[in-house]
């Protein structure tokens, strides 16, 4: 099933894998595309992915997470996109803007030293910032913000956007009763924290219009106490399914939480796909195309949960990371499973130049180091 075509939404992907949202740390100090983000995608598309997700781009300055990363926040961006969406287009590929609002997780280093915005101050336990809480018109500016950067990323010939909904940055911190404390139109309740993403995709609607595709990616569990829990996630998910969302992709976990997102020391199948119970409890109830993403790293374990109908499409960061040829080598030469051994070096951000396999510089002999 893995290397069939799947259509939604006008989208016609050549297989079921897509690369999931990869901060590269390849924009220019500014956000703009660079030759190096240009090649590293060149090789992402003629690798043969079905749908690539790029990194995180920022909606608005006081959203910055990384440097590095991408941005959207102006109309001077979109000719640099286009680049990049051109060069994936001649490849064959298909590629969406994934945009994005850090907001408690945006470290005040990169915000000229003030705190992050947020909808509640309520510290990071992981990193001691307390954010400050929003104003309405902030929020207001913030909700503009996102429809605009949608409208950049049709204007640049991307075939989609994804909100970041998930891991914690500004909108998944809405969403969460650990994050949202507020007792106005934006928190005390479920429905209330709900209104700032309902906000953001009308807002996005009314500036790119009914007929471009938005996915969203999720948090299925906050993976903390007093968080979301897969069954919240799903009346979520609901909601906007009756919007008209095109697609939610799964992920989980916040930077404080215990459990992580992004999870190291992957090396037997039993310990991939980790969030597949989740995948699975979203098909049972939900009609658009959910995308899994967690931890899949060969074939067998994809093609189990494709066929168990826990996710339509199959998400990977780090093994695109490390090959991003995997998919051509899995259906050209039958290879089995990514090379990547989840070490985790690939996300010592503040470390490395730019987002690269360390293990594999390294020469692959750090297999310890999982
Ligand atoms: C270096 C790196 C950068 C990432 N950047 C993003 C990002 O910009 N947006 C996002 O939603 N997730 C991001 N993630 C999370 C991945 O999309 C994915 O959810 C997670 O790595 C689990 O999938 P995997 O096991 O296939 O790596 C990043 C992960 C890594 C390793």
């Amino acid at each position: 099933m893995l290397f069939e075509s799947f259509m939604f939404s006008g989208l016609e992907l050549k297989n079921r894998l897509v690369r999931s949202a990869t901060y590269e740390k390849r924009a220019d100090e500014d956000g703009f595309v660079t030759e190096g983000l240009l090649e590293f995608y060149d090789e992402l598309a003629a690798g043969g992915v079905g749908l690539i997700i790029t990194g995180f781009a920022m909606v608005h300055p006081s959203g910055r997470a990384v440097p590095k990363m991408l941005s959207v926040h102006s109309e001077r961006y979109v000719e640099s996109l286009r680049q990049l969406t051109r060069r994936v287009h001649e490849r064959g590929g298909l590629i969406a803007l994934q945009i994005a609002h850090g907001g408690r997780q945006s470290p005040p280093l990169l915000l000229g030293g003030a705190p992050p915005m947020a909808p509640s101050a309520v510290i990071d336990t992981s990193t001691g910032v307390t954010p400050r809480e929003m104003t309405g018109e902030e929020i207001w500016q913030i909700i503009d913000a996102f429809g605009d950067a949608a409208r950049r990323a049709r204007d640049a010939e991307f075939d989609a956007v994804q909100i970041h909904g998930a891991h914690g940055y500004l909108v998944s911190s809405f969403l969460s009763p650990h994050t949202n404390t507020r007792d106005d139109y934006w928190g005390g309740d479920e429905e209330r924290r709900f209104h700032f993403l309902e906000e953001v995709y009308e807002s996005i609607r009314e500036n790119a219009g009914d007929s471009f595709p938005v996915l969203i990616k999720l948090n299925g569990d906050d993976l903390l106490p007093g968080g979301l829990h897969p069954e919240d996630s799903l009346r979520i998910a609901l909601r906007l399914q009756a919007l008209g969302i095109d697609g939610i992709e799964i992920s989980g976990g916040m930077r404080e939480s215990p459990i992580k997102t992004i999870r190291p020391k992957i090396l037997k199948p039993a310990e991939e796909a980790y969030f597949r119970e989740t995948g699975g409890l979203f098909k049972k109830h939900l009609q658009v195309p959910v995308i899994l993403t967690g931890g899949m790293r060969s074939r067998a374990v994809m093609e189990d949960v494709l066929r168990k109908k826990e996710a339509d499409l199959i998400g990977m960061s780090r093994p695109l990371i490390r090959e991003p040829g995997l998919p051509g080598k899995m259906l050209q030469t039958g290879k089995e499973k990514g090379d990547c051994i989840s070490c985790n070096r690939c996300m010592n951000f503040l470390r490395i130049d730019r987002v690269k396999c360390l293990d594999l510089l390294a020469g692959g002999k750090d297999k310890k180091a999982s």
